[in-house]
């Protein structure tokens, strides 16, 4: 599985931390976000290093679908009751100011990263929803027009569109704004305290730091795990499939999602929540969507991703915790991650600069009203639910009735495992017990990955951490 962005793109490799050093800054994360902020603050004269567990740009980066558009979706009627109209219209202004620093970053340094200036369209069939959101997307500052969209697959009757947003490939803007800076590529960061990183290899004092690691991994203080999960969605990169342009995305959460790049349409949908795919069938489904809509059509690739959901539905960008003013965030880009990105690389190299920001109090970590405090009493519920609800079952299935290619948890002894019997037979068995914080994995056929309903970790059929905020892999299991 790898996206189109991988495959027509290689980042120079860099060196891991092999001494201890000092920085003024240290950012955790060489994704869209760490590698963005990293570059505003060394233009505004910081010293600062980029610390990265794997390659530069090899997390959900790698995997986005890359429209830059402050379109978030159907989503202006829903953040104006959740914010009110004031901090609701900075949201959207931080997201078009985000599309115009791209656009002048691009400009200026002359990165070929493919980047078209492009419509954005929300997609639907509810009249009287599109209308009432097509207003609020206009109350918010956005040049929101409700046009007819019968020309798109699945035929829906309008559609909102906001000229003049884009799309770009986000490996060869990662590769050309990495490029003067120094990160330490395979040193994952294994513990933070205080103005000490500590990984395998040395230690960095740094007088800031900066988690953009996508989940952030440390609990406490923070709680980030009890205000946010993760969500997975699928893409199938189609040759031969003649579609509107334009970058479309549904109203409703079934919807699709499309955009060109080149002579490809990117189909992305199947969207769930991380953990909880042990049915299976996200390819399947999109693969049947293609042949209905693109008869002739070929697939080139396909990959999936998963980004990190805010109870509230605004990301969290700015002081880590009260208690830590000289950590910062950037995370819970809920799969608007790349206007996110900017727009977090604006903000924290304002606040590490000492700077005014009118964004600081939309995007504050600390924010904590009734209307959030609603959201995290229910992530937590779940994340409980979903620990309670199986860690002590006992399940029926045993490892000898597993057909090749499929896994799930068997029954071992008096306990239970994680197993998978791969296409030869063999068997590869995992304690199923999450690292993070203990919840139970679920097998997902669509990835053969193990993933946590909790949080969103995900670890190979070996056990082998692909994803945080888990920062290790999976004991072995025995059969
Ligand atoms: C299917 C899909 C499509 C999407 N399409 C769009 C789109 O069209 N437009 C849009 O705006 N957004 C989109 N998004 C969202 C966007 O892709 C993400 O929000 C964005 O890529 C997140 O970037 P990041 O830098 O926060 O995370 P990442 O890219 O995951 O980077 C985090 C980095 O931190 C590293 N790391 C983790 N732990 C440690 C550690 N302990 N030490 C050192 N390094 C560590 C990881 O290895 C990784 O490289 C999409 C998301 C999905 C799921
Ligand atoms: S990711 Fe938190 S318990 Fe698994």
């Amino acid at each position: 599985m790898e996206s189109i962005w991988s495959k027509s793109c290689d980042i120079p490799r860099r060196e891991a931390l092999k001494k201890s050093i000092r920085t003024e800054v240290a950012v955790i994360g060489a994704g869209m976000a760490g590698i963005l902020t990293a570059a505003r603050l060394q233009k505004a004269g910081r010293r600062v290093v980029v610390l990265e567990a794997n390659r530069i740009g090899s997390g959900q980066t790698r995997n986005t679908t890359a429209k830059l558009t402050a379109q978030h979706g159907c989503f202006a009627k829903q953040l104006t009751e959740a914010l009110g109209p004031e901090k609701a219209r900075l949201y959207v202004q931080a997201n078009k100011e985000a599309i115009d620093a791209f656009r002048t970053l691009i400009q200026a340094e002359g990165i070929a990263c493919d980047f078209e200036t492009q419509s954005a369209f929300v997609y639907g069939n509810d009249e009287a929803r599109m209308k009432q959101e097509a207003a609020a997307q206009r109350k918010l500052g956005l040049p929101a027009a409700l046009v007819r969209a019968k020309a798109l697959p699945g035929s829906p009757e309008y559609a909102i569109r906001v000229e003049n947003q884009a799309q770009f490939h986000p490996l060869k803007l990662l590769r050309a704004v990495s490029e003067p800076l120094t990160v330490y590529e395979n040193t994952p960061v294994r513990r933070v305290e205080g103005h000490i990183l500590t990984t395998e290899g040395g230690q960095v004092r740094a007088d800031r730091i900066v988690f953009a690691c996508h989940y952030p991994f440390v609990n406490v203080p923070g709680f980030y795990f009890a205000r946010m999960h993760q969500e997975r969605s699928y893409v199938l990169a189609l040759e031969n499939a003649p579609c509107p342009s334009g970058m479309w995305i549904g109203a409703e959460p079934a919807g699709y999602s499309f955009r060109h790049y080149g002579d490809l349409l990117l189909l992305g949908g199947g969207g769930h929540r991380t953990g909880e795919n042990s049915a299976g069938g996200r390819y399947a489904l999109l693969r049947k969507q293609a042949r209905e809509w693109f008869p002739e059509s070929r697939e080139a690739a396909h990959w999936s991703a998963q980004d990190c959901m805010p109870a509230d539905g605004v990301p969290y960008i700015g002081r880590f915790s009260a208690g830590r003013p000289d950590w910062y965030v950037a995370t819970g880009f809920q799969k608007w991650g790349m206007t996110g990105s900017m727009a977090a690389a604006t903000l924290l190299c304002d606040l590490i600069c000492g700077k005014q920001s009118p964004y600081a109090r939309v995007f504050d970590p600390g924010r904590f009203d009734t209307k959030a405090a609603a959201g995290i009493a229910k992530e937590g519920l779940h994340a409980v639910k979903g620990l309670g609800r199986r860690i002590f079952q006992i399940p029926a299935l045993q490892a000898e009735d597993l057909p090749r290619g499929h896994g799930g948890v068997v029954k071992a002894g008096a306990g239970k495992l994680g197993v998978c019997r791969d296409d030869a037979g063999g068997l590869h068995a995992v304690d199923i017990r999450c690292p993070h914080l203990g919840c139970q994995l679920e097998w997902n056929p669509d990835e053969a990955s193990w993933d946590c309903p909790c949080h969103g970790s995900r670890f190979d059929r070996e056990g082998r951490l692909i994803s945080g905020p888990a920062q290790r892999d999976l004991r072995s299991g025995r059969t």
